[in-house]
């Protein structure tokens, strides 16, 4: 039986094994140029916003435009927020026009480069008559405010255009990782009921060519709230335009005029719906509203990315995922920086075309996953060293912890030991970042996202509820609403409930296991339920279960993780197959595809091992904390996995009983 909390009790004690004193504070040079250039200036910043929350939050939110101003900054029933009732305002109106108006209007906002090394900028002037247009189009396609529309798409500019379009006519945008499957985007379309998809014909990767549009076909036999289809043409695949339900993007933006008056929206106006991985099978759609992300996506990029007008930022995430969201398109674009965006795959054509890229474009500011980073470590310095990346003055790093020699890697290599590294923790429930060091203030360790941001009442507790004493591992909580902080589960408010504030009492329970050090820096020990994380995406274990048990020949599942030099976590099925099948070779790789098929490449098992029972408790619930020990430290791997294993599984059946 899958339990939906995310529940304290399933792991009981937390213990730390990790001890790291290399400290690394920033440079004289880097501080005195810096946004925050001191930790008595971030002290000072975290106390005063402690001492008043709504006047710290009042006064981040007097930079943008209103076209109503709030009446209040937060109204708190909880576990419900309003933030800025009362007010007024556009977040795509926040992020173009605004620079529009300035001096800002030829400066480049989107700089791209697709995979074969073509390049296109998009100038602030340029990407508002875009996203003008499209809005436009959203409009001829029956689209009004509070309508959920669908993106899937590779990345190319377009998707930008499509998110900040929707969120001027105040449509609500739902993205979709273009590496998810046709399965996938049928239970996040259904669960949001989208009447318009957004796609391209194709995304390109690693060369060759992923036809997106057959894959919204098959998806959306299944959705009746589908109305039209909008095609991008990216690759010039072959594609079956159907009479009626789809149309060309560049036939649409061929019928529409540039200018469109943004939307006047309250400030708690849905702005976005993200899924996201939960302890069950079905996806959490995390529900964020228009104000107060836009105000914490716009303060913590400016203070954690220390962002100047002069800065071309690249971030390698994907707009697919909430680092894409947040990070990629609104943050940078409300500070009115240049963003670097790249169509395609690290290692291609070779291992260094991040490299390249960084010393082509003169980037300043490179924002990556751990996963990526062990990657590199693995392909050899080689590829790094023969470039020249001195126009880098900052790193960050996003999605898992990172282990201290991937970060003195990166220090070393990439950083050239100048750079500060931000070590980044949020969730897609956060919409941004909660804890990071600020780059001209906080000295760095290795491993560790170090403090809160001013505004952010972080904790590590008890099971009790209780503040942990430092070094003691517990649970980490926040204590405070926020503004970029989720609504809701999207239709979901008792699951919403459930998830996040039944565990502890008036306080958000993130998932995520932690320990505060001497200095008060907070340590992440990753995730305490059934969710791992995969390459810095959060998967839900009972989801790729589900999508082994949905397969013919599978009679049931259990899939846990084990640590990965690259991936972080691989993930690590162990099968029952009903009587009449078979386990081999083949039918292993028809599992893996049918996962594949089913969510998406990312959620393929790494190692499929045959069971002819799992492990129970007498109440029937899949002891997988013996499986997960079974994962690590077995030294059988892969196709001489047998059954024999289990023998060691069975005798302790019986002895040990989780509730
Ligand atoms: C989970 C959230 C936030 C965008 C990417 C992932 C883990 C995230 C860090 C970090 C240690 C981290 C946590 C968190 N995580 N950043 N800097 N150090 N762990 O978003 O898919 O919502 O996953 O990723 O476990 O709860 P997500």
């Amino acid at each position: 039986m899958a339990t939906e909390k995310t529940t304290a009790q399933s792991s009981d004690s937390i213990s730390s094994v990790l001890s790291e004193r290399r400290k690394f504070p920033p440079s004289a040079e880097f501080s005195s140029n810096a946004n925050v250039s001191s930790m008595e200036q971030y002290e000072k910043l975290y106390a005063d916003a402690a001492a008043d929350p709504e006047k710290y939050w009042g006064e981040q939110a007097e930079q943008f435009h209103w076209f109503k101003k709030w009446d209040t900054v937060l109204d708190w029933k909880p576990p419900y927020a309003k933030w800025y009732d009362g007010g007024k305002t556009n977040i795509c109106y926040n992020a173009i026009d605004v620079h529009v108006k300035s001096w800002r209007k030829n400066k480049a906002a989107i700089i791209w480069e697709g995979e074969e090394g073509n390049e296109r900028i998009l100038t602030y002037g340029e990407l508002h008559r875009q996203v003008c247009k499209f809005a436009n189009v959203l409009k001829i396609a029956g689209i009004k405010p509070g309508d959920r529309v669908a993106i899937y798409m590779g990345m190319v500019p377009e998707l930008i255009i499509a998110v900040l379009a929707c969120a001027r006519v105040g449509a609500v945008h739902n993205v979709i990782f273009a590496g998810f499957s046709a399965h996938a985007i049928t239970e996040r379309v259904n669960d949001s009921r989208a009447k318009l998809v957004i796609c391209a014909d194709g995304t390109r990767r690693r060369g060759g060519s992923i036809n997106l549009k057959n894959i919204v076909d098959e998806a959306i036999v299944n959705t009746p709230s589908v109305r039209s289809v909008i095609v991008l043409k990216v690759t010039n695949e072959t594609v079956h335009m159907h009479d009626g339900m789809d149309h060309w993007w560049h036939d649409l933006m061929g019928l529409a005029v540039d200018d469109c008056e943004p939307a006047q929206l309250d400030s708690e106006h849905p702005l976005f719906v993200l899924y996201t991985s939960g302890s069950t099978g079905k996806p959490k759609g995390i529900l964020h509203t228009t104000a107060g992300y836009m105000v914490h996506a716009a303060t913590s990029f400016k203070y954690v990315f220390d962002i100047k007008d002069e800065d071309i930022y690249f971030c390698t995430a994907d707009v697919g995922w909430i680092t894409g969201h947040t990070y990629m398109a609104y943050g940078p674009l409300l500070n009115g920086a240049t963003v670097f965006m790249y169509e395609g795959a690290p290692n291609y054509p070779q291992w260094d075309r991040f490299w390249d890229i960084i010393n082509r474009h003169k980037i300043t500011i490179f924002y990556t996953a751990p996963t990526a980073i062990r990657a590199f470590i693995r392909a050899g310095n080689e590829w790094v060293t023969k470039h020249d990346l001195r126009s880098l003055r900052l790193l960050g790093t996003v999605g898992e912890p990172i282990n201290p020699e991937a970060w003195m890697w990166y220090h070393k290599y990439v950083g050239q030991e100048k750079c500060p590294i931000v070590d980044t923790w949020w969730q897609t429930e956060t919409g941004g970042i909660m804890v990071s060091p600020l780059p001209g203030a906080t000295p760095t360790k290795p491993g560790t996202a170090t403090r809160p941001l001013p505004g952010i009442m972080v904790d590590v507790v008890r099971k009790d509820g209780t503040t942990c004493d430092a070094n003691e591992g517990g649970y980490l909580v926040i204590k405070q609403p926020w503004p970029s902080m989720l609504r809701t589960i999207y239709g979901d408010n008792e699951r919403y409930e459930k998830t996040y504030w039944s565990e502890f009492q008036n306080m958000y329970f993130t998932g995520d296991g932690a320990r505060k050090d001497d200095d008060g820096y907070i340590w992440i020990m990753g995730r305490v339920d059934d969710v791992v994380n995969v390459s810095g995406h959060r998967l839900g274990t009972s989801e790729v279960e589900s999508a082994l048990v949905s397969h013919e020949s599978v009679a049931e599942a259990a899939v846990v993780s084990r640590p990965d030099e690259i991936k972080g976590n691989a993930l690590v099925a162990f099968v029952t197959l009903k009587d009449e099948y078979e386990g081999d070779m083949k039918l292993r790789e028809a599992l893996r595809n049918h996962v594949a098929k089913e969510i998406g490449p990312i959620a393929k098992p790494d190692e499929i091992r045959w069971a002819k029972g799992l492990p129970k408790t007498r109440s029937g619930k899949i002891m997988r904390r013996l499986l997960r020990e079974l994962a690590t430290s077995n030294e059988v791997k892969g196709d001489v996995t047998t059954l024999e294993d289990f023998g060691v599984l069975e005798t302790l059946r019986g002895q040990e009983d989780e509730n």
